[in-house]
C-alpha cells in the first residue's frame, strides 16, 4: 500500500466520522425541538409565504385586523432626540391632538404617516411606514427615522424624500397624520421560549420595541440581541443597551461593527468585528430552541432567514420584517399562480388594459410602469396604501398581507393576476 493510498483512506474515514458527527448534532436538535414543540404547542405563524387568492366577489376580508382608529390621526410633534453620532437617526416622540388616550400596541408594530411635503411647485402625499421603537407606553409613541441618504457616486438621484422631510422640516410642535399602530410582526409574549432579536442598521427599531418592553417587564426568559451598524458613530441608543445588559443578567447583547473607527474599542464598545451572520449565531448560541426575530437590509434578510431554516430551526420560530419592497423571495415566479395563457390587466378609470408582463414583480410595479396612477407606501404589503377594488378576475398575493384589505379589494404592491383582470384604478 503506498503512502498516497494510505493517506487517502485516513481521510476518508475522518470525513465520516465529521458526518456522522453532524448527523447526531442534526438529529439531537430536532428531537430537543420536538420535545420543547410538545411542551409549548406550535408557534403563531411567522411573516413567511402565503398564496391567497383575492377575487372581485370575495365576501369576508383577506386578513381583517383590528385599528385602534379608524384613518388618520392628528399627532403632535413634543419631542425631537438625534440618536447617534452621525445625526443620522432622529427619533420623533408623538402625543395625540386630541389628547385622547393612546392605545396600546405590540411591540415590534408600525405606524403609518401621510405626509405633505411641498416644494416650490407643488404639494405631494406621500406614504411610509415607521415602526414604533419604544415599549407601549400611556403618554406617548415614539419612532426613529433614519434619513436615507442618495446611494452613493449618484449625486443627481435626489436622498430619500420622507426621510428627509421629517429630518429637515417637522419640528417640535408640528403635526403628523398617524394610522393606527399594525402588523403581524410583532412579538409573541406568551411564549417561554427564549428569544433572538437581530437587527441590521435602522432594522433595530422594532426590536427596541420588544427588548424595552421584555426587560422593562422583568421577563425571565433569556432574551439575545444581535445589532449589526458600520460603527459607533452610526450606533444608536448605546448608552440604553448598555445600561440593560449592566443590569440583566438574562440579557446578552451582541454588538457587531461592520467598518468599527479606531476609536471604537473591541470588548467594550462592541463585541463583534463584522456583520451579524449564521456563523456568528451558531458560535455564540447554545444548542437549544429559539424564537428568532430579523429585521435588517435586503442581503442580511436574505442570508439570515433561509440560513436559519437550513440549520434546523422551524419556520414557526422565525419571525421577520423588510423595511423596503419586499426584500426576501417568497415564491418561485415560475410556479403556480403563473398563468398559461397572456393575462389582460384592465384599469378601469384610466381606461387601459394591457397585456400583463410575467416579469413584473406585482400589479403595482406593472401599473407604475405603464403610467397608471396609483397610491403607494411601503410597496410590502404592510400600509394599505395600494389597495385596489378587484371589478373581475383574481389576483393572487405572493406573501401575507400586513395590512387590512376591505372585502373585494386587493394590495397591489404584493399581487399579480391569476387570470384576465380589472382593477378601479
Ligand atoms: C414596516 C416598515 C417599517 C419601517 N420602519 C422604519 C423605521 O423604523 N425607521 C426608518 O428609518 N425606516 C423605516 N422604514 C422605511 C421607511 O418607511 C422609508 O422607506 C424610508 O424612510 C425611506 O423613505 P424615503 O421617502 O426617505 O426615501 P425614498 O424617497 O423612498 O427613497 C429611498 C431611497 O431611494 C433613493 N432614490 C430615490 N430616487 C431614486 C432613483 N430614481 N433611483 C435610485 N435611487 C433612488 C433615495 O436616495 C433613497 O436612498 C420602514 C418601512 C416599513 C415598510
Ligand atoms: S404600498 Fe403599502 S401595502 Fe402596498
Amino acid at each position: 500500500m503506498t503512502t498516497g493510498y494510505l493517506a487517502l483512506i485516513i481521510l476518508a474515514v475522518i470525513l465520516l466520522q465529521l458526518a456522522v458527527g453532524a448527523m447526531l448534532i442534526y438529529l439531537r436538535r430536532r428531537s430537543h425541538y420536538q420535545q420543547l414543540d410538545s411542551q409549548t404547542g406550535t408557534a403563531e405563524p411567522s411573516t413567511s409565504a402565503a398564496t391567497i387568492t383575492v377575487s372581485a366577489d370575495n365576501t369576508a376580508s383577506a386578513l381583517p385586523a383590528e385599528a385602534a382608529w379608524k384613518g388618520f390621526r392628528e399627532f403632535i410633534v413634543q419631542r425631537r432626540v438625534p440618536e447617534n453620532d452621525q445625526q443620522s437617526v432622529c427619533s420623533f416622540y408623538l402625543v395625540p391632538s386630541d389628547g385622547q388616550p393612546l392605545p396600546a400596541f405590540k411591540p415590534g408594530q408600525f405606524l403609518t404617516f401621510k405626509l405633505a411635503i411641498s416644494d416650490a411647485d407643488q404639494t405631494q402625499s406621500v406614504v411610509r411606514c415607521y415602526s414604533l421603537s419604544d415599549a407601549p407606553r400611556p403618554d406617548y409613541y415614539r419612532i426613529s427615522v433614519k434619513r436615507a441618504q442618495a446611494p452613493v457616486g449618484l449625486p443627481e438621484i435626489p436622498a430619500g424624500l420622507a426621510s428627509s422631510f421629517l429630518h429637515d422640516q417637522i419640528r417640535e410642535g408640528d403635526t403628523l397624520q398617524v394610522r393606527a399602530p399594525g402588523s403581524h410582526f410583532h412579538l409573541m409574549q406568551d411564549e417561554p421560549l427564549p428569544i433572538v432579536l437581530i437587527g441590521g442598521g435602522v432594522g433595530i427599531t422594532p426590536m427596541l420595541s420588544m427588548l424595552n418592553t421584555l426587560l422593562e417587564n422583568g421577563t425571565d426568559r433569556e432574551v439575545w440581541l444581535y445589532y449589526g451598524v458600520c460603527n459607533g458613530s452610526d450606533q444608536i441608543m448605546k448608552q440604553h443597551l448598555q445600561t440593560f445588559a449592566d443590569k440583566h443578567q438574562n440579557f446578552h447583547l451582541y454588538i457587531c461593527y461592520s467598518a468599527p473607527l479606531e476609536s471604537d474599542i473591541e470588548g467594550i464598545d462592541y463585541q463583534h468585528k463584522g456583520r451579524v451572520t449564521l456563523h456568528l449565531l451558531r458560535d455564540t448560541l447554545k444548542l437549544m430552541r429559539y424564537q428568532f426575530y430579523v429585521c435588517g437590509p435586503k442581503q442580511m434578510m436574505e442570508s439570515l432567514v433561509p440560513g436559519l431554516q437550513e440549520w434546523g430551526v422551524d419556520s414557526g420560530d422565525i419571525y421577520y420584517e423588510s423595511f423596503g419592497p419586499a426584500s426576501l423571495i417568497k415564491h418561485d415566479k415560475t410556479q403556480p399562480y403563473a398563468a398559461a395563457e397572456p393575462v389582460t390587466v384592465t384599469f378601469s378609470e384610466s381606461g387601459k388594459s394591457i397585456v400583463w408582463d410575467a416579469g413584473a414583480a406585482s400589479l403595482l410595479e406593472f401599473a407604475e410602469t405603464n403610467n397608471i396612477d396609483v397610491m403607494s407606501g411601503c410597496h410590502a404589503g404592510s400600509c394599505g396604501t395600494c389597495q385596489t377594488k378587484v371589478k373581475s378576475g383574481e389576483v393572487e398575493y405572493t406573501q401575507q398581507p400586513d395590512a387590512d384589505v376591505e372585502p373585494g379589494h386587493c394590495l397591489l404592491c404584493i399581487s399579480t393576476p391569476s387570470c384576465d383582470l380589472t382593477l378601479e384604478a
